[in-house]
């Protein structure tokens, strides 16, 4: 099957490390130019330098602003003249703990990023070029926002409620527009550095596939979603965890 993005325009949010910049570099690899975006640009700058100038664009904004969403769109659709992908993968996670303690501020910060990002982002991209011209848009949930009990409650709380959005906004935006969301496990990557670090690299997880994740299995769904060996596919929730959710003999 032929995974190509040649003449496709992405934009990918938290696109500066881990699992985000490891799908703007999968989308430039099959092809496609790509917009990324993350509050700092420092961060950004590394990642461009790391895939190649040529290939993408950086520009510094913040997940959680429509505003921000909106200046984002003009400037793909001025640069690069389309806008065929996008991927809401920027989150935050400000508390852990008990959600019946929770203070509001952090609930209201992490719904800002985790939920009302994607939102307002997906808004800015239907009604700038997607609702006329089609394309793809993929949430980046977790497997937190599958089950509840977890230490990261609001966390879930907003990944379970993105599982949802992208369930509704499936149903009405198509037939030209598709809206998957992926829930990955366990990914070795800074945002969940307190909860592998000290493991060590040859650790054997118990779950299925007794590995980590690493931002490329993330990626190479996040590839899959946004090309054409997905056009009947919407509304999907993907979960790549190594098997780690299903329970069983090792949980
Ligand atoms: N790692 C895991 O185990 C795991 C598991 C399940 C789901 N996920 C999900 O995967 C996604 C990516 O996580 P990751 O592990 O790759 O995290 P990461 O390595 O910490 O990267 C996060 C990215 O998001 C950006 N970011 C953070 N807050 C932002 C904001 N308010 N506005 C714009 N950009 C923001 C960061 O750059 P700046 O700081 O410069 O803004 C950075 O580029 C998240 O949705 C996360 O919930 C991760």
């Amino acid at each position: 099957m032929d995974i190509n993005l040649e003449g496709r325009v992405a934009v990918v949010t938290g696109a500066s490390r881990g699992i985000g910049a490891a799908i703007a570099k999968a989308y430039a690899d099959a092809g496609a130019k790509v917009v990324l975006t993350a509050r700092k640009l420092e961060g950004l700058e590394k990642a461009v330098a790391e895939i190649g100038e040529d290939r993408v664009h950086a520009i510094a904004a913040h997940a959680g602003k429509a505003e921000d969403a909106e200046r984002v769109v003009a400037e793909t659709l001025q640069k690069y003249g389309r806008l065929d992908v996008l991927v809401n993968n920027a989150a935050t996670n400000p508390y852990m703990g008990p959600v019946i303690d929770a203070e509001l501020p952090a609930w209201d910060k992490t719904f800002e990023v985790n939920l009302r990002g994607p939102l307002v982002w997906t808004q800015a991209v239907y009604r700038g070029w997607m609702k006329e011209h089609g394309g793809s848009v993929i949430n980046v949930a977790s497997i937190d926002g599958l089950r509840a009990g977890g230490p990261l409650a609001i966390y879930g709380i907003t990944k379970s409620a993105l599982i949802f959005l992208t369930q509704q906004l499936a149903t009405e935006v198509g037939p030209n527009v598709r809206v998957n969301v992926l829930a990955p496990g366990l990914v070795k990557t800074e945002f969940a550095r307190a909860l592998w670090e000290g493991a060590g690299e040859d650790a054997k997880y118990p779950w299925p596939l007794q590995r980590l994740g690493q931002p490329n299995d993330i990626a190479s769904a996040a590839l899959f979603l946004a090309s054409d060996a997905a056009s009947w596919v919407t509304g999907g929730l993907f979960v790549i965890d190594g098997g780690g959710s299903l329970g069983g003999p090792f949980s």
